[in-house]
């Protein structure tokens, strides 16, 4: 038998957030995220949580399992010992069980201008980019947002103005990027009080990212391109 314990917390029936415990045979191979959808469908429906790809793809998934923020369709039940223990993202709030409002992650991301601004006028066709230049973006694209840094970082719990992990990455995304004409803007926003010199070096949210990015290498990198250019 696999069990489930799941921090369950409607904030309209709720005083305060309380653990409830769901028990049920996973055949070999199911995730936590397939745990959740059998719990949903066969046991309780009012539990609530945040799904779509079942693919590390979307992001939507992201929550506190056993210890570590990871995503929930990437993490197979057998790992975890037959007890699977559920927290939703910290630092942000609870909508419903392990639905978070994922606005104060967004507000951050908007502020890093996640797009390109490119240093010319519009070329006929597409802005060009050779393959070198290209690859140098490779170590930060592929982030996909599931705010599992956030939830990890303890700045984020003392600071919500600070960046964070996913918002600074981001913007070296763009600082990297050979066709961006914002490098020195970008730079003078991320040394701002709420931005890289906040971060302690903590290492967890390169610990957690499901995608295997480094946040923290992201963060070291901006500190010494804002200090030496
Ligand atoms: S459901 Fe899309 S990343 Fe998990």
């Amino acid at each position: 038998m696999t069990e489930f314990r799941i921090l369950r917390y409607d904030p309209d029936k709720d005083k305060e957030p309380h653990f409830q415990t769901y028990t049920f045979d996973s055949p070999k191979g199911m995730t936590v995220l397939e745990g959740l959808i059998y719990i949903f469908e066969n046991i309780d429906s009012t539990l609530a949580y945040r799904s779509m790809c079942r693919g590390a793809v979307c992001g939507s998934c992201g929550m506190h399992i056993n210890g570590l923020y990871n995503l929930a369709c990437r993490t197979q039940i057998d790992n975890l010992g037959g007890k699977v223990v559920l927290r939703p993202l910290a630092h942000l709030p609870i909508i419903k069980d392990l639905v978070v409002d994922l606005e104060p992650f967004w507000e951050q991301y908007k502020k890093v201008q996640p797009y390109l601004i490119p240093k010319q006028d519009p070329p006929e066709k597409e802005y060009l980019q050779s393959e070198k230049d290209r690859k140098k973006l490779d170590p930060w694209v592929d982030c996909i947002l599931c705010a599992a840094c956030y939830g990890s970082c303890p700045v984020e719990a003392t600071d919500p103005e600070y960046l964070g992990p996913a918002s600074l990455m981001k913007a070296l995304r763009f600082i990297d990027d050979s066709r961006d004409g914002k490098t020195k803007d970008r730079l003078a926003f991320v040394a701002t009080d709420f931005g890289v010199f906040r971060c302690h070096t903590i290492f967890n949210c390169q610990k957690v990212c499901p995608k295997t990015l480094d946040p923290t290498k992201a963060i070291a990198k901006l500190k010494m391109k804002a200090l030496f250019g």
